[in-house]
């Protein structure tokens, strides 16, 4: 047996009892905190550790003589690190151990810079949170930063674990001391219980036996109070719900829809309904691999089979009749941002809940949590590792249930369109209903009925590049020579919008963001009226540029890199700009200070170093004749 485990053995095994009787519990802490010798004496003196494995221990710590005669815990987990770093585990190690009044699951989450965004996803899982102090150091900034994660993840019960006692000879002062300073800020939080203990990892004083060092603490040992919590999950009680991973069509004979029960029970005859489409059933048979099941609680994999046939695909949430989820494309969430690139609103991001993907953006970012005080800062933009309050809005809508009510149902995370990494991970709080009343007004007279008056197919034509590269002269050679051939057309230019729509708008990265969707929503306006729209804007960023591309349909966004060399728009400097961003009396200035993120698959690219603006004018007409767009 090897006690490394995947996150889906984990799953496994906690699914198996139903999650009954199993704590799961995650530790955190700094560097040197205690964490690791922590894990290792919980995971030593519960015997479930190898032979061999206790034996190699015993050989290094002797050989080391980092703790005296004592076995140095933070060695096996250093062992265990080498092993997950062969790509056995990925962010979190979760460990098993047991007593005899309990099975234990503890998560383990290591890194220093992606602490957070570890310990985020251990924490999604834990009934509770053990905070290592180092009794020296006392309550650190990323104590309450860890405690904050904690809360929001969902957890409800803390330990306060105050380590090395013994480096500060037992003193019941120092540890009241801490105990004092931490509740100052952690008791707003509402935790359930917070239960202070004053240990020696090392020695397993008060962890797993008392400390005769320590006879003025009447408390429980760790272990005590960690086979006594009462956890109560009532996740069965809830209403049902199953995300469909897949539609299981094998043969004509057999439609099923498999996936993972995440809250609430289900039997035959029970009434369902697709959450998203309202679109009703009746469960038939709850089918799973090892024959027919006769009920299904939350935990369970299953396929079920419904009655009659409705349309339900991967990313539906199957939910019970009588107790549906919101489903609504804003809503308003807690959010941890985990990339170094900035969440800027009104960029648009992969949002995944469930077994649904959907682009999202954040509308509005309502206010930051300053994690040292917990106050609530109005913010612009979150950085890594910031927290915030926001506004968010779905292309499609989702199915949810808030967070805290069942945490399957209101997690999220945020993807990159880009890189593909997760950036964010959010907890849904409520919907807003600001949006449900609205709905798109079908109209009479369509874009393709207003284009093929005008003899033209609509499209946008976006010319991006740096100040100076030529967008605008293009773009109005382009506009004029469309328009003494007969065509209709209409133009948006960056000077000119920020005179009037976009006047409140400045040069920071979250202000362009806003500057290119708004500019994008109102080409979209003009492609429905069936025109073809020049837009000339610097555009330095590939997420909005795509942004605006997806918000119309295929073939009707044109991207137009203008292409020059700094140095070339340095000479040329029309406006005079480029100077004053030499002389430091412009910030933010494309080129300088601020990025410029070159396409990589425009329509069209020009150079414009070495060719008329004429020629470059004629060379976007011949594109968009080749693709058909002038009737
Ligand atoms: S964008 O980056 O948000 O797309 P936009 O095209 O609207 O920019 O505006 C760019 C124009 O604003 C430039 O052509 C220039 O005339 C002017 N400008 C003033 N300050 C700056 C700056 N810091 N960076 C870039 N352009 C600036």
């Amino acid at each position: 047996m090897n006690i490394e485990r995947t996150r889906a053995d984990v799953m496994e095994r906690l699914t198996q009892s139903g999650g009954q009787g199993v704590l799961r519990f995650l530790t955190c802490g700094s560097v040197d905190d205690g964490k690791s010798t922590l894990i290792g004496r919980l995971l030593y003196d519960s015997k479930l550790l190898f032979e061999d494995q206790i034996n190699v221990l015993e050989r290094d710590s002797r050989k080391h003589g980092t703790a005296g005669d004592e076995i140095d815990f933070a060695l096996l987990l250093d062992g265990l690190e080498a092993e997950r770093e062969q790509g056995i585990t990925i962010d979190v190690a979760y460990r098993f151990f047991s007593t005899e009044k309990r099975k234990f699951v503890v998560a383990d989450t290591p890194g220093h810079e992606q602490y957070t965004r570890n310990m985020a996803t251990g924490a999604s899982t834990a009934d509770v949170a053990v905070m290592m102090i180092d009794a020296r150091k006392g309550v650190l900034i990323q104590t309450l930063r860890h405690t904050y994660i904690a809360r929001m993840m969902g957890i409800r019960h803390i330990v306060l674990a105050v380590n090395k006692m013994d480096l500060v000879e037992h003193s019941r002062g120092r540890f009241h001391e801490i105990v004092a300073e931490y509740l100052k800020s952690a008791d707003e939080l509402g935790f359930e219980s917070i239960t202070p203990i004053p240990m020696s990892a090392r020695y397993g004083d008060n962890v797993t036996k008392r400390s005769d060092d320590m006879s003025w603490y009447t408390g429980p040992t760790l272990i005590e109070h960690l086979e006594g919590l009462d956890i109560d999950s009532d996740i069965q009680n809830e209403p049902f719900r199953m995300p469909v991973q897949w539609v299981n069509r094998p043969n004509l004979n057999f439609r099923g829809y498999s996936g993972t029960i995440v809250a609430g029970t289900i039997q035959p005859g029970d009434a369902i309904v697709v959450a998203q489409s309202g679109q009703a059933a009746n469960v038939e048979r709850i089918v799973t691999a090892d024959g027919d099941l006769d009920e299904a609680v939350a935990g369970d994999a299953v396929t079920l089979v419904l009655n009659h046939e409705i349309d339900i695909s991967r990313g539906d949430v199957i939910a019970s009749a009588e107790g549906r989820p919101e489903v609504t494309d804003q809503f308003a969430a807690e959010l941890l941002w985990m990339s170094e690139d900035d969440l800027l609103p009104g960029r648009s991001y992969l949002l995944k809940i469930g077994t649904a993907t959907t682009p999202a953006t954040v509308s509005a970012l309502k206010h930051r949590v300053d994690v040292n005080t917990y106050e609530k800062k109005p913010s612009r933009k979150l950085e890594m590792n910031g927290i915030g309050f926001c506004n968010l809005s779905t292309a499609r809508p989702i199915a949810f249930d808030p967070y805290h009510k069942i945490r399957d149902m209101g997690a999220f995370i945020l993807v990159d369109r880009f890189t593909n990494q997760t950036v964010g991970a959010g907890m849904i709080e409520f919907g807003l209903r600001r949006a449900s009343n609205i709905h798109h007004h079908a109209m009479d007279v369509t874009k393709e009925a207003r284009a093929q008056i005008k003899g033209q197919k609509p499209a946008i034509l976006w010319f991006t590049g740096l100040s100076g590269a030529g967008k605008s002269t293009v773009a109005n050679l382009v506009e004029r020579k469309l328009s003494q051939a007969g065509h209709h057309t209409y133009s948006l230019d960056g000077d000119n919008i920020r005179h009037g729509l976009n006047r409140d708008l400045g040069f920071t990265d979250e202000d362009r963001v806003e500057n290119v969707r708004r500019i994008g929503e109102v080409g979209k306006l003009f492609v429905d009226s069936g025109l073809i729209v020049t837009c000339s804007f610097i555009s330095p960023f590939r997420s909005e540029r795509q942004m605006v591309r997806e918000l119309v349909d295929d073939g009707e966004f044109i991207e137009v890199f203008i292409d020059a060399p700094l140095e070339v728009c340095i000479e040329r400097d029309p406006k005079g700009l480029y100077k004053k961003a030499q002389a430091g009396e412009i910030k933010n200035f494309t080129g300088f200070d601020s990025p410029y993120e070159v396409p990589e698959a425009p329509e069209l690219h020009i150079q414009t170093a070495d060719l008329s603006a004429e020629e470059a004018a004629d060379q976007v007409i011949a594109e968009i004749k080749r693709m058909g767009r002038l009737g």
